[in-house]
């Protein structure tokens, strides 16, 4: 079964309970006990009290006769309590069983089993004893009085049980107030998984309700729609993303499909259908390139890290770069300056390719004649390649976007052979493979593009 967290409050509920009521019943317990037994020593002791003053005071000759007499008129209406009295004359001797009882009390008991005349029955009572030395008129006396224990173990027997009950009860009670009173604090949470259900692709613009929500639901709420938001953000680039592919796809394939189709219009020679086909060719080629980049893009979506990582100088893969295009470069007649070093831990390929990107870009982008600008640095633990070349100025929002699939500043490029605006998607991916961020800036018709990587 799953965890309920009602459920689990109502037995932390009955938990607290219980040892509320443990406690507070030990402590009734001892408190009833002591009450009780000082309850049976003043009977006690009234009892002894009554037999020292008749010793004291009485001076008939057979004392000891009438204080039996007069203690059975006061008490032996019932076998609550019982009196003995014990000396060496036994005038002053009455009550059943006194020396046991006494032997009882001098072995330190303060209870004693005592049976009952003419009966089996056995009484459990409370003795104390006290002794008055002898006088002229008559011998050293002991007596001894007892109470019956059994009346008050019995109310101690039915508080206890008593006890018991009202525990068990309460815990129960406690249980289920707990489990009813955990349902209405619970209620808000039920309320947000409803909201939550109404979330879906058709209305994805719904958010939870967060004023309505208490305190400690509050920021589960603020980071559920913090989430939604960001799904919502991620939907809507698929969605635009699908729509890229298709209108980046149907020109190569129109071209495809047009020029075949005048070709077969009418017969064609060996050379005319040879320059067809080279057409074609670099269709295909366009449209491989750019799956070939999604399908990058796409690993790169996935969380697929850089591996096989090599410390490299990084003016060193610049360099490599430069020789790589080194032909585009001389067309356009473009140099390329590098400043400063930096060794990082790179995979090598990924890392060349995003250079290229970034260098094709640069002579791309500028004007015939123009320089390229390589910085390479280190900054706490990223390492840095840039690269600045003079170009129209770009505006914050466009830079903003730079790294966009599919994103150009100039849409008239759109169709032009090379550009499908996924060279910078690619740099950024390769930089966030590498643990590292991408910038842009454009100062003064200066425009600067880069990336860094982790250096650890
Ligand atoms: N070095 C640069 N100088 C000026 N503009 C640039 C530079 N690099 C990129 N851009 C702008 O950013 C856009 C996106 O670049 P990119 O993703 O490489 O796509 P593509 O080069 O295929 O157009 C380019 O179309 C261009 O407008
Ligand atoms: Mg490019």
């Amino acid at each position: 079964m799953r965890n309920s967290i009602a459920t689990r409050l109502a037995l932390m509920f009955a938990a607290a309970a219980l040892a509320v009521f443990a406690l507070l019943g030990f402590a009734l317990h001892h408190v009833l006990a002591g009450e009780l037994v000082r309850h049976q020593q003043a009977e006690i002791d009234a009892r002894l009290e009554d037999i020292s003053y008749m010793l004291q005071y009485g001076r008939a000759p057979n004392l000891g006769k009438r204080i039996q007499e007069k203690l059975d008129t006061l008490g032996s209406a019932d076998s609550r309590t019982r009196t003995w009295m014990w000396s060496d004359d036994p005038a002053y001797r009455f009550g059943d069983d006194a020396a046991e009882v006494m032997s009882a009390i001098d072995a330190g008991r303060d209870s004693v089993e005592v049976r009952l005349p003419d009966s089996a029955k056995t009484l459990r009572m409370r003795v104390h004893s006290r002794t008055m030395p002898a006088t002229a008129a008559r011998p050293a006396v002991r007596f001894m009085a007892g109470v019956d224990a059994q009346p008050f173990r019995d109310t101690l027997r039915n508080f206890e049980t008593a006890l018991l009950l009202l525990t068990l009860a309460g815990t129960g009670l406690a249980a289920a107030l707990g489990y009813w009173i955990a349902r209405i604090g619970l209620g808000p949470v039920e309320r947000l998984s409803e909201e939550a259900q109404r979330i879906g692709p058709d209305n994805r613009a719904l958010r939870l309700q967060l004023p309505a929500l208490p305190r400690e639901l509050a920021r589960l709420g603020v980071s559920f729609n913090a989430a939604l938001d960001r799904l919502d953000a991620a939907y809507a680039q698929l969605a635009t993303f699908s729509d890229d592919v298709a209108h980046e796809l149907r020109t190569p394939l129109a071209n495809l499909i047009g020029q075949t189709q005048v070709a077969l219009g009418r017969e064609r020679n060996a050379p005319e259908l040879r320059e067809v086909l080279q057409s074609n060719l670099e269709e295909v080629e366009r449209l491989r390139a750019i799956v070939a980049d999604m399908l990058f893009l796409a690993r790169a979506e996935q969380g697929v890290r850089a591996r096989g990582l090599v410390a490299s100088s990084i003016a060193q893969e610049v360099g490599k770069t430069v020789e790589f295009l080194d032909l585009l470069l001389d067309e356009a007649g473009m140099t390329v300056q590098v400043e400063g070093d930096a060794v990082a831990p790179i995979e090598t390929s990924l890392f060349r390719r995003a250079l290229t990107n970034l260098l094709q870009n640069a002579i791309q982008h500028s004007r015939p004649g123009a320089q390229v600008l390589v910085r390479i640095g280190s900054h706490g633990r990223s390492a840095e390649v840039s690269f600045s070349n003079p170009s129209a100025p770009i505006a914050p929002e466009q830079l903003a976007r730079l790294f966009d699939r599919f994103y150009r500043i100039d849409t008239s490029r759109r169709n032009s052979g090379e550009n499908h605006g996924l060279g910078l998607s690619i740099v950024k991916a390769v930089a966030v493979m590498h643990n590292g961020t991408v910038f842009a800036r454009s100062v003064g018709g200066i425009t600067t593009v880069g990336f860094s990587v982790a250096l650890q």
